[in-house]
């Protein structure tokens, strides 16, 4: 079996659906269900015996090893941290928490568990830690696309407490012989994503007749990737992967902010269309700029394609247009994470942009 921890997020939920779909190996999902947390992502595998869930921290050293020993999983996928930017800006406390020394507390866990195994159990077993492109800072619009050997050079708190955890995970390898396994991706979107992220918080603002609020000018650049393609991009690095290597996963697909926001609303246009019959895109406010905005991220995903023989299947335009339906098909999932400390998250965020 396979231990995911943060699994109940965004990612880790539809890596964990994607296995089951895959292969009959059991997954236990440690997860602390902080608000990015949702246990409806798992309805479809109510009364699945391959399939459990642990509700805890990373960073509970005793919860760990004790679930370590009792199911001696043959991998661990860390997922767990917390991930979202502006939030990072408003309050990095959380992060240096979950993403480093949560980090840092799993890793120990597993050093121990790792240190009692036999032979044969080392050379199966591997941690494959899901890290993140903005641990390489902001490209200008002519730079070459990151690459594995990039330096690291992070901006904000989020980025910056990734990098620390990569690090982390990087001298584990080196220090101690942990087989670890790191991937760098791009921006993710698809279904079950928590509506704070562009992409998600974009269709339901639209369909609820709110502003779509766009950072600055709205021409930063991100690489998006559709979540399934970085699921089956993290099962091939787990299944071939070479350890202690680093794996950059992307989407091939630059963009602009106010491309991405445009092409929604061209697609609610289409599926869904305004009663009064106006463009969605009448929607479009200006606010002002996130703090230390990175400009531009873009993946060269070349190792990965040349020694693991991954590329993605979704062009943008068949997996904006399936997220989309996604989310039109399941409106109650939206509402269901409205809650109030979603609505004081978007105040907290939004209230003081200007327009
Ligand atoms: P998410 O915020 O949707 O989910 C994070 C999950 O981790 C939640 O279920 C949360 O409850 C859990 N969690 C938080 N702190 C925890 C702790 N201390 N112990 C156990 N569980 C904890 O995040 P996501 O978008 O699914 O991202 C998953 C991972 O992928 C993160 O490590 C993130 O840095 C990385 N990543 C995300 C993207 C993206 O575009 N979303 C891109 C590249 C990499
Ligand atoms: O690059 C990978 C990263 O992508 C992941 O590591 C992070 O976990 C994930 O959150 C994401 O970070 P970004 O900051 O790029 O994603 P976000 O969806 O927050 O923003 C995408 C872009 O859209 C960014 O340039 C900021 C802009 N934006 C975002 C929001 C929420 C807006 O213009 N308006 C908004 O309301």
């Amino acid at each position: 079996m396979i231990l995911v921890t943060g699994g109940a997020g965004f990612i880790g939920a539809n890596f964990i659906l994607d296995w089951l779909r895959e292969s009959d190996e059991s997954v236990i999902n440690l997860d602390k269900l902080t608000y990015a947390g949702n246990l409806e992502n798992f309805l479809e595998l109510a009364g699945d015996p391959r399939y459990a869930f642990v509700h805890g921290d990373i960073g509970n050293r005793a919860l760990v090893e004790g679930l370590l020993l009792k199911h001696r999983p043959r991998a661990i996928i860390n997922f767990a941290a917390e991930s979202h930017v502006d939030r990072s800006i408003h309050g990095p406390g959380e992060f240096i928490e979950t993403n480093i020394v949560g980090t840092f507390k799993l890793l120990e866990g597993v050093r121990v568990f790792f240190s009692a195994m036999s032979a044969a159990e080392k050379s199966a077993f591997r941690f494959l830690h899901v890290s993140t492109d903005e641990v390489y800072g902001s490209l200008s619009a002519i730079d070459p696309a990151f690459k594995e050997n990039n330096p690291y050079q992070p901006n904000s708190p989020y980025s910056a407490s990734k990098a620390a955890s990569d690090h982390l995970v990087r001298a584990y390898h080196h220090t101690y012989g942990l087989p670890v396994l790191t991937t760098n991706c791009s921006n993710n979107y698809g279904p079950f994503q928590f509506p704070e992220k562009l992409i998600p918080l974009m269709i339901v603002n639209a369909l609820a007749g709110k502003p779509l609020p766009v950072y600055g000018d709205g021409l930063q650049i991100r690489d998006w990737l559709y979540v399934a393609d970085h699921c089956s991009a993290l099962r091939t690095v787990l299944a071939n992967g070479r350890l202690g290597e680093i794996y950059n996963i992307g989407g091939w697909n630059e963009n602009t902010n106010l491309a991405i926001v445009h092409a929604i609303c061209d697609l609610l246009d289409e599926m869904r269309p305004r009663d009064d019959g106006k463009a969605y895109s009448e929607q479009i406010a200006y606010v002002t700029d996130r703090p230390g905005h990175d400009r531009r991220y873009a993946i060269d995903a070349g190792k990965i394609k040349r020694d693991l023989g991954w590329r993605p299947q979704e062009t943008f335009d068949t997996g904006i247009r399936k997220t989309v339906q996604w989310y039109l098909d399941n409106q109650d999932w939206v509402g269901n994470v409205q809650s109030g400390t979603y609505r004081e998250w978007i105040e907290k965020n939004y209230g003081e942009r200007v327009e």
